[in-house]
């Protein structure tokens, strides 16, 4: 019959090849989901699975410094706490987690991890019981860490550390947000997962450099803008967005970048030695979650190795998306701004009765004991946090070499309000040629809500 096609259901071998192709994509859609299973419960390969990798053991004081520069004490002990017991609460965009006991207790901590599972942990974020771990522990740049510093890490806390019972706890993320196979895909996507390998273009003091910086050091962590899965946009000095400054936990990591203003650009590799060394500099004293690097990290680096991050991080251009006027001490800019009615006048009276005394009126700081304000990335960058944060609630105790800071910023939570915060933070924004964005009493008022005074004892985590 022209013009009338049979019904496709009627028609006996059409009807087959249908059931066919219905058989076809069902066993793809089987094989896919069972390699998506296999990919996402899978446990990676280590160099160490084959125990003739293993060798002898690392000597202590090796050992001990690549648990230094990879400042494995700050997250995993609480300053109440056995070291590397855990406990210590983070936030996550989904909830709250906890570090784990990573002391080699065999029942509550890693005592019966073998190396291989210990580096599929530290390297790939791959748990000995298979399950992912968040990258809250950032494995993403552990990754490129070496494999005999892996060992010796092993060796460190499988014959240094004491170990303790204790339980870790579940997190707070609820379900189904709990299921921790899909960050086999995330892991997949954004984690790096090569050991570092030297740029054979550089000299030998930039790739020490990168090696510290992008790998044990994990400064990306803090210091690198995240996207939209929680990943650092990027791992290595690849991108022109690598430490390129990001916020973090109420903080503002600056950016560790060539720009003249809201960078690196007037600091000398010096400076950045001493500031990672003594926690000083003529630029500014550590605050905020840099304590914690410094505090347990940074100042047991050997000098080499200090001067390797320094010619590494002076050697990472300016981003160039960035408008980048360099910064000039401007003093007539305090005088204009102190005038009139605006916020920032009223500001600059507060700044007078409560932080001219340490900062100076001239906002220039008192030598490398009191940070000046004018010309501080923490006053150029578009990103106010820091300032608002250590306004209101002061610093961490800095501690070097054991010794306490003499001098520490204090909290100012109880004596200003979110307005009073705002108009004085607004005038340090604007005098002596800082020229960046004002601080409104909305931005005050939620990060009052979202953080605690620092505390006023001088913590210092004991690795031993
Ligand atoms: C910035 C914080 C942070 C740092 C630094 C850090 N970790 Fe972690 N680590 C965590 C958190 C949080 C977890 C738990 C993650 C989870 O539950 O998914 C964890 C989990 C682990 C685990 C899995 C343990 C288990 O219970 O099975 C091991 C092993 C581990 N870390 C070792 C280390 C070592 C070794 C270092 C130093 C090289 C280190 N971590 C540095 C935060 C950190
Ligand atoms: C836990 C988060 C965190 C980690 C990890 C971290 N930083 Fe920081 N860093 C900060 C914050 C927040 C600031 C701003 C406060 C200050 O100046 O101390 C900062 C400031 C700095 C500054 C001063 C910048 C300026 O313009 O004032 C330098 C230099 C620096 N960090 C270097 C490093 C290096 C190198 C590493 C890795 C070895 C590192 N940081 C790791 C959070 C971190
Ligand atoms: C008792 C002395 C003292 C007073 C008063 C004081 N500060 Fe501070 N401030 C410090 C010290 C010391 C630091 C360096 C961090 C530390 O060691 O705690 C600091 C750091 C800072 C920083 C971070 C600087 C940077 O490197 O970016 C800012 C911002 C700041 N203070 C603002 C203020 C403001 C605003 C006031 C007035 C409301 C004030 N401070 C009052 C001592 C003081």
């Amino acid at each position: 019959m022209p013009g009338r096609l049979p019904h496709p259901g009627h028609n006996p071998g059409r009807a087959s090849a249908v059931k066919r192709l219905g058989i076809l994509l069902l066993v793809v859609v089987l094989a896919g989901a069972g390699a998506a299973y296999w990919y996402a419960t899978r446990t990676p390969s280590s160099p160490f699975d084959a125990a003739a990798n293993v060798g002898p053991p690392t000597p202590l004081d090796r050992s001990e410094y690549v648990a230094r520069l990879a400042d494995c004490i700050a997250c995993h002990s609480t300053s109440d706490g056995a070291p590397f017991a855990g406990g210590l609460k983070m936030g996550t965009p989904l909830g709250a987690i906890y570090s784990t006991n990573i002391t080699p207790d065999r029942e509550t901590g890693i005592g019966t991890y073998t190396l291989a599972q210990f580096d599929n942990a530290v390297r790939r974020g791959v748990a000995a019981d298979g399950h992912r771990l968040y990258p809250a522990m950032p494995f993403p740049s552990y990754a490129k860490m070496s494999d005999a510093d892996v060992k010796a890490l092993y060796d460190y806390f499988m014959t240094h550390v004491q170990p303790v019972k204790q339980l870790n706890r579940t997190s707070e993320i609820r379900w189904p947000l709990d299921m921790r196979w899909p960050l086999a895909f995330w892991s997949g996507i954004y984690a790096g997962s090569d050991p570092f390998k030297p740029d054979a273009g550089k000299d030998e003091l930039w790739n020490r450099g990168a090696y510290l910086v992008e790998g044990p050091g994990h400064c990306g962590s803090c210091h690198t803008p995240r996207g939209v899965a929680f990943d650092e946009v990027a791992l290595d000095d690849g991108s022109s967005h690598y430490l390129g400054g990001a916020g973090l936990d109420g903080w503002y990591a600056p950016s560790l970048r060539g720009e003249q203003s809201i960078g690196l650009g007037r600091w000398s590799e010096a400076d950045i030695v001493a500031f990672l060394k003594h926690g000083r500099n003529a630029h500014g004293v550590v605050f905020g979650s840099m304590t914690d690097a410094y505090n347990n990290s940074t100042q047991f680096m050997s000098d080499a190795d200090l001067a390797a991050i320094a010619h590494y991080l002076k050697a990472l251009p300016a981003d160039p998306s960035r408008a980048d006027r360099p910064w000039a001490y401007d003093a007539e800019a305090a005088r204009t701004a102190a005038i009139g009615t605006t916020p920032a006048a009223a500001g600059a009276r507060i700044f007078t009765a409560r932080c001219s005394f340490c900062h100076g009126q001239d906002g220039r700081g008192q030598g490398q004991w009191l940070s000046p304000l004018a010309g501080t990335s923490s006053a150029l960058a578009a990103d106010s946090a820091s300032m608002v944060n250590v306004v209101l609630n002061g610093s961490d105790r800095v501690v070097s070499g054991g010794v306490p800071d003499a001098y520490r910023m204090p909290p100012f939570r109880a004596q200003l309000s979110d307005a009073e915060i705002a108009d004085m933070l607004t005038f340090v924004r604007s005098a002596w040629g800082n020229a960046s964005t004002p601080v409104t009493a909305d931005q005050v008022k939620d990060l009052r809500e979202r953080s605690r005074p620092a505390s006023s004892e001088a913590i210092v985590l004991q690795m031993r």
